[in-house]
């Protein structure tokens, strides 16, 4: 053989070593991309949005700074049509101005207290630890002790009409329910069925090993709340008359008895990462002391009673903080309601 031919032999074999390699990593290539596309496909059989707005949006489900859940953007949602859009802003419109449509001068409807969902459902929902939605369009239905049964969207919205508003629901099917649970849907949307997003709902604190003190609290709210709350507790009302520029913390404006604030573990989680107004649960301004103490002192001030003799059905199922007897063990109502709360959970 000739020494040219020997040289083209073999730079043809390493030509062909390198076509195998290419092949090798095409392959892995596409399987990879398979693979994540697989993973990140919609979990959810919510038709409103079109299935590539979600995957679009799951991407981007964390913030990478602190790995919490954020919420996706309506302006970012692509291939939604223009009424699925602007359901959702209703939606969220109605989340956060809920008195000036469905208040006790709504232009809808007179339905409310005057309180907007936003109020407690902190930036329409979707702030960390600002009691957001974005674990309920990946855990309901579910089953609630509360109520005993398994409940769906509109009813645990209702839920919060009929307590944290403390007036009556608007009806399933009516632009407004509809509107609202399309945008609640759609706030959670990014988060798989089944999983908990963190930073979701409520922060969760640590309980106290006394009972928590109302005298100590009243000291507390009037440092740290009274300037907007007022010292009455019933906050301060828009020149308009139609929506709260300081919402009310009691008094017959305010939630009542058979709403989530009115256990102390739900006002104190609440208050600790997000009062007084503006901040985050990184940097809190309240000890976890003055929280329960505050919660307790508010919820010792009167609140528009709701009939919840229907609630908690199964009494051995009735959540720890919840103030009202009867219950399944030994401890008053009095320990049910300021606590110490850690040997019940213990007895549990
Ligand atoms: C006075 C405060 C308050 C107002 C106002 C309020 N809510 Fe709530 N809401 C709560 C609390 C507290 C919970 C229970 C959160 C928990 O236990 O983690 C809750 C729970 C919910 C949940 C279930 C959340 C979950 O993760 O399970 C939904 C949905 C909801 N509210 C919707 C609404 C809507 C819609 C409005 C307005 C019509 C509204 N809420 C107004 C306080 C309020
Ligand atoms: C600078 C004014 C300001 C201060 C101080 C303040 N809040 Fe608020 N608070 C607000 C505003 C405004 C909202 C409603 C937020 C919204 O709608 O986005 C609110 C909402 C709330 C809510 C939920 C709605 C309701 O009325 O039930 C609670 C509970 C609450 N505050 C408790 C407190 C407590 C307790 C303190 C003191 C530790 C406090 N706030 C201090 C302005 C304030």
């Amino acid at each position: 053989m000739s020494k040219e031919f020997e040289d083209i032999e073999k730079l043809w074999k390493q030509v062909k070593m390198l076509m195998i390699l290419i092949g090798i990593m095409a392959i892995v290539a596409v399987l990879l991309v398979v693979r994540t596309s697989f993973k990140s496909k919609p979990t959810n059989n919510y038709t409103p949005v079109d299935s590539s707005t979600i995957l679009e949006v799951n991407s981007k489900s964390l913030d990478p700074s602190t790995d919490l859940w954020t919420a996706p953007k309506i302006e970012d949602a692509k291939n939604l049509t223009e009424a699925q859009k602007s359901q959702l802003l209703y939606g969220k419109e109605l989340i956060s101005n809920t008195s000036k449509y469905l208040g006790p001068l709504g232009s809808v409807a007179k339905l409310t207290n005057g309180m907007n969902c936003q109020n407690c459902h902190l930036e329409a929902g979707t702030k960390p630890y600002g009691n957001n939605y974005g674990a309920v369009f990946s855990t309901y239905p579910k089953y609630r002790a509360r109520s005993g049964a398994v409940e769906d969207i509109y009813k645990r919205v209702a839920d919060c009409f009929e307590r944290s508003l403390n007036g009556v629901s608007p009806e399933k099917g009516s632009k407004e329910m509809e509107a609202i649970v399309a945008y609640i849907n759609f706030t959670g949307s990014n988060v798989e069925k089944g999983k908990k997003a963190k930073g979701s709902g409520i922060y969760e604190l640590k309980f106290l090993d006394r009972p928590a003190d109302p005298t100590k609290g009243k000291i507390a709210y009037q440092a740290k709340c009274q300037s907007c709350h007022q010292a009455n507790g019933e906050g301060q009302i828009n020149p308009d008359k139609v929506s709260y520029q300081y919402p009310p913390l009691w008094g017959k404006n305010a939630y009542n008895s058979g709403a989530g604030l009115y256990r102390i573990s739900r006002f104190a989680g609440y208050i600790k990462a997000n009062m007084p107004f503006g901040v985050t649960y990184k940097e809190p301004q309240l000890t976890d002391e003055e929280a329960w103490d505050i919660a307790a002192y508010v919820n010792s001030m009167p609140h528009p009673s709701k009939d919840i003799s229907k609630d908690w059905p199964k009494i051995e199922e009735k959540t720890f903080d919840h103030p009202f007897g009867p219950f399944a063990d030994a401890f008053s109502e009095e320990q049910h309601k300021f606590g110490p709360f850690g040997p019940i959970k213990k007895a549990k």
